[in-house]
Formats: C-alpha cells, structure tokens, sequence
C-alpha cells in the first residue's frame, strides 16, 4: 500500500499543485531561454520541434514524474529506492535520483545569475533608464553590466537568499500565495506585450519567424536543442516535478493536470516569442544573438511605448518572481533528502544546498567577464552548465523516469497510482511512455553526438 503524505508536507489542494508545478514550469526558460534558442536554431521549425516534444515527450514524462512522486512520497533518490525495492530491483535506480540533484545545482547556479539580471533590470526600468534609449544604447548598457563582476554577484547573492528564504519556510506556506497572484499578472503583462508588438509594423515577420518552418535549417544539434529546451522549459528529468508530486494528495488528476500545466507553459513561451521577435525585426536586430536577447531588446519597447516605465517595472518585477517559483523547485529535492536522511533541520539543508549553488553560481558569473578566455568544449562555465544540463542531463533524466515508469514498475502499480483505470487514456500513456517517449530521446541524443 503507497502512503497517503509527505513527511514534508501537503499541498492543501489541486489548485495548489497546478499553480506549484506551473510556478516551476513558467520561468526564465520560457521568457529568457525559449527566444534566444528559437532565435539562434531558426525559429518555425525549431518551434514546431519544440511542439511536437512537449507533446510526445514531455507530458507522458511528466505524468510519470509526478506518479512515481506521488507513488514514493519521498525526495527523489528515496522515492526511486523505495519504489525499485518493491519491484525487486537494484537499488541504483536511486542513481536516477542523484543525477537530478546535481542538474538541479547546475541548473540552478547559472539560472540565479540570470535571475539576478532581471532583478536589476526592475531597478533600471524603475529608474526610466530606456526611455527614449536607442537599440544600440541598450545593447551596450547590456553588455557593460555583464561585464561587472561585482554587479552580477550582488544580484545572485540577493536571488539565492530569496530562493533559501521560501524553501527554508516549507514549500506550501508562502509559495502557494504568492503564485496564485503572480502567474496571472504576468500572463496579462505579456499580453500588453504582444499588443505592443502588433504595433510595430513587423508583427507578421515575427510571426512567420516562429511559425513558417523552413526544415532546410533543421540539424541533429537544432532538434538537440529543441528537446532540451521541452525539457527544461517543462522541469522535467530532474526530480522537481517529481517532488511536487510527492506532496500530491492520492484523489487528483495526474492526466488532466499535466496537460493543464504544460499548455501553460508552452503558451507563455509562444506569447514571450510574439512579444519578442516583432521587435527584433522592427530595429534590424540579430536573432540569434544569444542569451543577451530578451534584455535587449524588451527594454526598446518599454522605451518607447506609452506608460513604458510602468510596464516595464511591473514586467521585470514579474519575471523575477516567475524565476523564484522556478528556482524553488530546483533546490527542493537536494533538501528534502538532506531532512530525510541526514535529519537537518529545513533551515540548516536549505542554507547548506543554497551555499553549494551559490558557489557554482560565482564560477558562472566570473565566465562571463574575468574568466572569459577559459573555454570548454568553446564554452564558458555559464553556457557549459546550461547545454549540459538542458541537453543532456536532464534528457538522460527524462529517459530513466520514462524506462522506470513504463518497464520496471509493474502495470498494476501505474494502473492503481493514476486511479483512472486500463483504459485507453492510460493504453495511451503507457505507450507513449514505453516506446516513443525513450526511443525518440536516445536517437535525437545519439544522433546529435554523431553516433549515425
Ligand atoms: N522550468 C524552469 C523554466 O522554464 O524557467 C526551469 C527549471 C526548473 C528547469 C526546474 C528544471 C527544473 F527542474
């Protein structure tokens, strides 16, 4: 018999697990890191790509996450032990587990930096530092402020506090109230947004940018790519989703929600897109100029619409918190275990994985300014984590949930978990988890290695 909670805690009901795992979901991959991937792989064919993984991929994954999680009730590398054990397995599925911890850390380093950009970019905004500023002018503003060392580690050291504070609190009090309001605020802003955009004149360029496909661009490391940002935009293969199902009451939905929450999501990065390249093509601007683009060139429009410090204040402020719902997630399984099995207290785990990132996150700062010559694989630290993680860590991840869930626990297990009976939803499911989930994962990866 699964247990029925958490030693961690509930969420008090299901509009608090979709506003969770949606405050996890919708962040800086949506707003930030789905433009400038689209941007730099060509835009419509890496969008329907993108589509077609979340679709195939992703939403069966996530449904195997969240019921596993809910299934073990445990941080991820004790729920896998736990559920293998009772299948009478090796306990190294629990390896599945450590692997998400540190693409957690990765993760979470390098996306601390960049959620420290959009906490000083509210201050800029806040300041009326765009308006009237030329493209060129804020492009250069842009690259000044990367280029401070000192700049970018206040701010992360400010974001990494603000992510300990809540996971050191329990993840049900504070989070669940501060989602509720802000997703919703932020769904609106983007809108305003996208209503700017149709202003400029360009509008249908950017639309054709993102959705006329031209599969002559497409390579093994664009399709690559394209997962891994389904992957990353959706916090899946890491253990986090698979958390938040821990604390899942037994009655909800696992079906109906993952559809819920991954619409969302991709809707948000397709109205970030709309909002985007309109603008990039109106000014004669690169699209695919990296992960500098967002902060480029929204800071235009904020310049020169009506009420643009408003609106501009308001958006970054919004996208702060939408990176704090996500950050949250990624340290949530390190701590768990750290209360499970070494019995720390949450505020001692919390302040122990926040230091950890916090020193991966300097590493990642100093490559973009004083370490800037060391390269790796010609990267730097920052774009190292951030292509390791999103495109293989976390794909490798989603892999091992999709074999665990579809060939190693028993049908009567999933069947019992969903509680939605053996019928052709869950056939579907079960299939798509067993075969297309994992094939297509292992030959869009072996693919892009250049194995064939
Ligand atoms: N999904 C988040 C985003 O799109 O910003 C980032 C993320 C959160 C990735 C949690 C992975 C994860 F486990």
């Amino acid at each position: 018999m699964a247990a029925t909670t958490s030693i961690h805690g509930m969420w008090s009901g299901r509009l608090a697990f979709i506003l969770a795992a949606t405050g996890s979901a919708v962040g800086l991959g949506n707003i930030w890191r789905f433009p400038y991937a689209a941007g730099e792989h060509g835009g419509g064919a890496f969008v329907l790509i993108y589509i077609f993984c979340v679709a195939a991929i992703g939403i069966p994954i996530m449904m195997a996450e969240i019921m596993l999680g809910r299934r073990g009730r445990q941080s991820p590398i004790n729920t896998m032990r736990a559920l293998a054990r009772q299948e009478g397995r090796s306990p190294a599925w629990q390896l599945l587990g450590w692997m998400g911890i540190l693409a957690g850390f990765l993760i979470l380093s390098f996306y601390s930096v960049i959620a420290g950009w959009t906490m000083a970019y509210v201050v800029r905004a806040a300041a009326g530092a765009f308006s009237g500023v030329d493209a060129a002018a804020i492009g250069a503003a842009f690259d000044g402020f990367v280029a401070d060392p000192e700049r970018l580690l206040a701010w992360h050291t400010i974001f990494m506090v603000l992510v300990v504070l809540v996971v050191a609190r329990g993840v049900a009090s504070g989070l669940e109230q501060a989602v509720r309001f802000l997703m919703p605020a932020l769904f609106v802003l983007l809108l305003v947004l996208v209503g700017y955009a149709a202003t400029t004149g360009h509008f249908a360029a950017g639309v054709a940018f993102l959705f006329a496909p031209d599969f002559s661009e497409v390579t093994g490391a664009s399709v690559l790519a394209a997962m891994g940002q389904a992957f990353f935009s959706l916090s899946l293969g890491m253990g986090a989703i698979m958390i938040y199902g821990s604390y899942l009451n037994s009655q909800a939905s696992i079906g109906r929600n993952t559809v819920l929450i991954a619409g969302l999501d991709t809707l948000v990065a397709v109205l970030a897109g709309l909002a985007i390249f309109p603008i990039v093509f109106a000014y004669g601007l690169e699209p695919a100029q990296g992960t500098g683009l967002v902060f480029k060139v929204l800071p235009i429009a904020f310049g020169q619409m009506n009420w643009g410090t408003l609106f501009g204040t308001l958006f970054f402020v919004l996208l702060v918190f939408a990176a704090w719902t996500s950050a949250i997630s990624l340290l949530e399984p390190m701590v768990a275990w750290l209360v499970e099995n070494m019995s720390f207290s949450r505020v001692r785990a919390s302040v122990l994985a926040g230091l950890t990132v916090w020193f991966l996150g300097v590493a990642c700062l100093l490559s973009l300014n004083v370490w800037s010559e060391y390269r790796l694989f010609g990267m730097g630290i920052l774009e190292l984590f951030d292509y390791l993680t999103a495109n293989i860590l976390l794909p490798l991840g989603g892999l091992l949930i999709a074999v665990f869930a579809g060939w190693i626990l028993s049908r009567s297990s999933s069947v019992d978990e969903f509680a939605m009976g053996d019928r052709v939803a869950y056939r579907v499911w079960r299939f798509l988890v067993r075969w297309v989930a994992p094939i297509s994962v292992a030959i869009i990866f072996f693919h892009a290695i250049g194995v064939f």
